[in-house]
């Protein structure tokens, strides 16, 4: 049974499609208050109870033991201590000897103590006061995700070709680069279905426009690579660039499509093209502008995008730099002291994503100006709107790939998600594995982290590791950053291990494709926590680094240096699938803990009893796969 509260007056964030009449927050049945302008609550943990959630955020399944807060943020190091990532997912579903689940339906920031201050007490504090808070009583967790997901809509449907494997790198900068990438995977027999654009394709990082010296005849060049089975996939970033005669730029000025500040005048802040104005996404004429402008590459034959920098991220603003060199001058010729020094650093490093700059954006909502703290959580889920609006209407739903950095419920149902700006660290095959469930809670199925990792160089074997993980992720995308070590799967010795790997996905599509269908037809998630299936079991309810997939599987993917193999827990008696290239080997194991050996070309699959799963042959690309004859192999 789910049940909506509401405090003031919500800002509508479109996260909710089904229309529920609200009760007033006196009945809300959790103890809370308001001060200091915000509303707070909180809920007792007893000391068994696991609470899931929070979506894209860092840590674990079970979230307690930290404090966590929703405010979509660009930040590249996304390591253990951090609060946020770029995603605001306020779902929370917490099982113990009751089950409940709590969305909190609230544009601005929101800070979660989940048993940090008190490891008792679940804190919740939401800041402001106008807010809608939907509680999901009765049932498995299972069942309350349902419930939930049946209330904001049904998750966003890709084409089937976006299940193929996909290669990323910022940048391969011109056609010759993109070629080289094709003919590197062609020549090594490893499967690929998209080559990412990445920031340099574009004419000086203008959003909608491609730098003719590097892709001559850009049409046609989509054209043929289209014929050789692969799509390209643009990036398009959020902020515009503010120059005279673009086109795009002009027009917001115009009609007035940019935010604004107080004194009306356009907001403006540096990203990649230096000065840019940012496309006031809360205005519905704002988003369909926006959306349309897509269509320049889609008339070249772009069948997909990935929408970045929306969080939005802001490099500086003119004030900030301003405000920066005059520090930097008043301390010309001082001795820098400790503090001097370190205040110095923090005034430049502080630039980036600054919540002053912030402060200073207003969005019109109706009549209204609305300053942008109110409202930080929506811009980028309302981009990606913009865009998924656009392709619904024009395109019809499951024709273009399209996903998003940052994003709020309600996203879901027109765009994925990929998780941001990860490491090649090995810590980060799990912290990935561990957003898989989450982000399904949230609606978002079509998800994936950059395999290999973004940032820092990667090693073989990690790469290796990470791909036998993104074997069952939806979004399988291999991505690496400026200025790392080249990470393509042929760029490696041994490049057939690669291929064993990735054919092992090209093997699985069918199965995951239905089983992606399935899930989203049914609100149901993909991956689950094993705890959802094994509530009884010590063992699986506090499992971290395993999950079901469907309703068939068990994915248990190594992810340390150096082992040989991994310890899996196995709830029941499951068959041990090792798939590798075309060949399955297969192995009984009963209920309990095993070590099990997994050479780095292959990819563990465990199977419930009774279970079936269907293979296809594999092949260059999901165009020449053959999805009606299939292997099935039963448990
Ligand atoms: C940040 C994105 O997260 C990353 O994937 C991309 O490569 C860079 N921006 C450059 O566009």
């Amino acid at each position: 049974m789910i049940t909506k509260y509401t405090s003031g007056k919500p800002i509508a964030t479109g996260a909710v499609t089904r229309v529920l009449v609200p009760f007033p927050m006196d009945e809300f049945p959790f103890a809370h208050d308001v001060e200091n302008e915000q509303l707070r609550f909180a809920f007792p943990m007893e000391p068994d109870a696991i609470v899931y959630g929070l979506g894209e955020a860092p840590r674990g399944i079970n979230k307690r033991g930290w404090v966590y807060e929703s405010y979509c943020s660009d930040d590249p190091f996304h390591t253990e201590t951090k609060q946020s990532l770029y995603a605001a997912h306020n779902f929370l579903l917490y099982s113990g000897a009751e089950c409940f689940g709590l969305f909190v339906d609230f544009p601005a920031r929101i800070r979660w103590d989940i048993g940090y201050t008190r490891q008792d007490v679940a804190g919740v504090t939401v800041d402001g006061t106008d807010a809608d808070i939907y509680l999901i009583r009765g049932g498995s967790p299972r069942e309350i995700v349902r419930e939930f997901r049946s209330v904001i809509g049904k998750s966003y449907l890709p084409p089937l070709w976006a299940f193929g494997y996909q290669q990323s790198r910022w940048s391969y900068p011109d056609a010759a680069a993109v070629d080289s990438v094709i003919e590197g995977y062609r020549a090594a027999d490893i499967p690929l279905d998209c080559v990412y654009l990445d920031i340099d394709y574009m004419d000086r990082y203008k959003d909608f426009t491609v730098n003719e010296e590097a892709f001559p005849d850009f049409a046609a060049f989509v054209r043929a690579k289209k014929e050789q089975g692969v799509h390209l996939i643009p990036i398009i970033d959020a902020g515009v660039k503010k120059e005279e005669g673009y086109s795009v730029y002009e027009e917001g000025v115009q009609n007035g499509y940019f935010c604004k500040k107080e004194d009306g005048s356009i907001f403006e802040a540096g990203v990649w093209p230096g000065m840019c104005a940012f496309p006031d996404f809360m205005q519905p004429a704002v988003r369909q502008w926006f959306g349309a402008k897509y269509q320049a590459l889609l008339d070249m034959g772009i069948d997909g995008f990935w929408n970045d920098m929306n969080e939005p991220a802001l490099f500086y603003s003119a004030e900030g730099v301003q405000n920066a060199l005059e520090k930097a001058a008043e301390l010309q010729g001082e001795n820098l002291d400790l503090s001097r020094f370190f205040a110095l650093k923090d005034t430049f490093a502080g630039l980036s994503n600054a919540q002053e700059d912030y402060a200073t954006i207003y969005h019109t909502i109706g009549n209204e100006q609305v300053n942008h703290q109110r409202v930080h959580n929506l811009y980028g889920a309302n981009m990606t709107r913009a865009a998924g609006e656009y392709f619904e209407q024009t395109a019809g739903s499951g024709n273009i790939l399209l996903f998003s950095r940052a994003s709020y419920v309600g996203a879901h149902r027109c765009a994925g998600i990929w998780f941001g700006d990860n490491h090649s660290w090995w810590s980060h095959i799990l912290l990935c594995l561990k957003m898989l469930p989450a982000a399904n809670m949230c609606g978002f199925l079509y998800c994936g982290a950059d395999l290999g990792g973004f940032n820092d160089n990667a090693t073989r074997d990690l790469v290796l590791r990470f791909l036998a993980l993104g074997v069952f992720t939806p979004l399988m995308r291999n991505h690496s950053a400026l200025g790392t070590r080249d990470q393509e799967a042929y760029r490696f010795e041994h490049p057939e291990d690669f291929r064993d790997v990735i054919q092992v996905r090209y093997r699985l599509i069918p199965y995951l494709y239905n089983t992606f269908v399935k899930a989203r037809d049914n609100d149901d998630l993909l991956f689950r926590p094993l705890s959802f299936d094994y509530p009884g079991d010590p063992i699986a309810r506090e499992c971290e680094t395993q999950l079901m997939l469907g309703d068939e599987c068990m994915i248990a993917p190594v992810y340390e240096q150096n082992a040989n193999g991994r310890t899996v827990y196995l709830p029941e008696d499951m068959t041990l699938l090792k798939l590798s290239g075309t060949r399955v080997e297969k192995r009984s194991l009963g209920k309990g803990l095993h070590y099990i050996r997994v050479a780095l070309n292959e990819v563990p699959l465990f199977l419930k009893k009774g279970a079936s799963l269907p293979l296809c042959r594999p092949a260059p690309c999901t165009r020449d796969l053959n999805t009606e004859q299939l292997e099935i192999i039963l448990a």
